[in-house]
């Protein structure tokens, strides 16, 4: 990487920057082995919204193979053009003004449609017969993938019936499953679903999503970490205060009421999203970059978190429900009033967690996370706070205000997700022209360019060559439920104990998980 410092001069200095150098040709896009992928809710929004849409871009962008082809299944009743038209509405809608008709006429061609009651076993019968000619058609072989689009409530029907018809063998291909969060409700429904998986797809067939792990800036934790050697050596407990994961979305529920009422803020974000994050911030280097063995590190992690202690929750955890306020200047509806919510829901939208992991390396560092939706910004960050200096040499010259009296900003490095994706460090320097004034100065490293791959784009091709490096393995669906079940059971019971709504949507969240870090004697970052 080619790294520019720009001189720290007061105009300059609140955004050193630092430029990528051009990608080699070595690290471009891998291509796939032709396959066919089978989606079952193809006419969801799963399905219209990204999985569509991220094909369509990965054939346009010539990232497929050329052999390749969808057939979609739902409950809709249509045809194969009836199913490419609900199809091309769905990819205009996805990017307007970037739709080449050329193109989608090429893709859609691929593009095949069943309809299927899922509950009855005679699509599954009929479904090898149906892909043979396609397979020969579009020359696939047997390589097929089956990607799970549908309401978690029908998974283990499908997955047994894919099984059942036989369809799950690699005799003459691959065979793989993509299950879709939520990976269950609770421990017990996650090992149920592992075991429902299990009795037809080995663990290197599954495919167990996290969109989250697919983001760029999310792969490039480890990349970060492992592949500089400045940093590595203060990531522990002896310089490290504590780190802070932040998910915050400007978003309501949407339309997605349904599954949200039953999900709240903690299975939804938490058991998923937050928690592969904290594992990527807290892991140990793995022996080698290969998905096994990231997994194992990750796993120990997981084995590491401390129980919150359920008899002293509020000191760990704070929720909170959006009430009626405003977004970006628009009024918007508390999350009683939405759609399809209870009128005295008590589903969390917001939480804020402490964790702590009992190892060597971050012994009696605080892991504050928080996600809510209805927040005053959208973004996804890992910030590490560092210690304060240990020692202020300066306090004797300086004078109280505007210069150094007795606190001096720890040094802070953030990981941005989104939006602006990159990396930022902040650092004390000295104040031009001052005596001994302090003020601190980012050194910010921005990705370019827009991505070539979006996350499902990413996971798409990762699936068709096998990556599993960007999934969840079955053992840490487990492990990680089994960390937030027992919380999310413990808060359950005692929900009358929340005055809901406590925060108004356009805020920063409510004032509970302010004290919750409070307590602690530190802040939240901004928003
Ligand atoms: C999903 C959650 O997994 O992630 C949603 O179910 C949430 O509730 C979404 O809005 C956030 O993802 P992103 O990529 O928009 O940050």
């Amino acid at each position: 990487m080619n790294e520019e410092t720009a001189p720290l001069t007061p105009e300059a200095d609140r955004h050193a920057t630092c430029t990528a150098a051009p990608r080699p040709d070595f690290c471009g896009i891998e291509k796939p082995a032709p396959c066919g992928i089978i989606i079952f809710g193809s006419c969801g929004d799963l399905s219209k919204r990204k999985l569509i849409p991220s094909l369509y871009r990965l054939f346009a962008n010539r990232h497929l193979p050329d052999g390749f082809f969808m057939l979609g299944s739902d409950r809709i009743e249509t045809d194969d053009s009836g199913f490419r038209s609900i199809m091309e509405e769905a990819v205009r809608a996805a990017f307007p003004g970037d739709f080449s008709s050329d193109s989608w006429q090429k893709f859609s061609d691929r593009l095949f449609y069943a309809e299927a009651d899922f509950n009855s076993g005679d699509f599954f019968v009929s479904l090898p017969a149906r892909l043979k000619p396609l397979e020969k058609k579009f020359g696939t072989g047997c390589n097929r993938i089956f990607y799970m689009a549908l309401p978690p409530a029908v998974y283990e029907t499908v997955i047994s019936r894919i099984g059942g018809a036989g369809l799950a063998s690699e005799e003459n291909g691959y065979s793989r499953v993509v299950v879709e969060k939520p990976f269950g409700s609770d421990i017990e429904s996650s090992r149920h679903l592992n075991g429902v998986i299990g009795a037809s797809f080995s663990e290197s067939q599954t495919f167990r999503m996290d969109h989250y792990l697919a983001k760029e800036n999310v792969q490039n934790i480890l990349m970060f970490r492992f592949a500089n050697s400045i940093f590595e050596p203060l990531w522990n407990r002896r310089y490290i205060d504590h780190v802070e994961i932040t998910l915050s979305e400007t978003l309501g529920v949407e339309h997605r009421a349904g599954y949200y009422e039953n999900a709240g803020v903690l299975r939804d974000m938490f058991q998923n999203h937050i928690l592969q994050l904290l594992s990527l911030t807290a892991m140990e280097p793995p022996a080698a970059f290969v998905s096994e063995r990231v997994r194992e590190e990750k796993v120990k992690v997981f084995r590491s978190v401390r129980p919150v202690p359920l008899d002293r929750l509020g000191e760990y955890v704070a929720l909170g429900q959006y009430g009626a306020g405003s977004i970006n200047g628009a009024a918007v509806p508390s999350y009683r009033e939405e759609p399809g919510v209870n009128n005295n829901s008590n589903t969390p939208t917001y939480a804020a967690m402490k964790l702590f992991i009992d190892n060597w390396r971050w012994s009696g560092v605080p892991f504050y996370m928080r996600s809510g939706k209805r927040l005053s910004k959208g973004k996804a960050e890992i910030a590490i706070r560092f210690r304060a200096v240990p020692h202020l040499m300066f306090s004797n010259v300086l004078e109280p205000v505007g210069s150094l009296s007795d606190t001096i900003d720890p040094n802070l490095l953030v990981l941005r997700v989104q939006p602006d994706e990159g990396i930022s460090l902040q650092f004390q320097t000295k104040m031009p022209d001052s005596r001994a004034c302090l003020r601190p100065v980012l050194m910010d490293f921005r990705y370019e360019k827009v991505f070539l791959l979006d996350a499902y784009e990413r996971v798409l091709l990762d699936c068709m060559t096998g990556d599993q490096m960007l999934f969840v393995s079955g053992e840490i669906e487990e492990l990680t439920w089994g960390l937030l079940s027992p919380v999310i059971e413990r808060l359950e019971g005692m929900k009358g104990g929340f005055k809901f709504p406590n925060y108004p949507s356009g805020s920063n969240g409510p004032a509970e998980a302010d004290e919750l870090i409070r307590r602690d004697g530190r802040l939240w970052r901004a928003l």
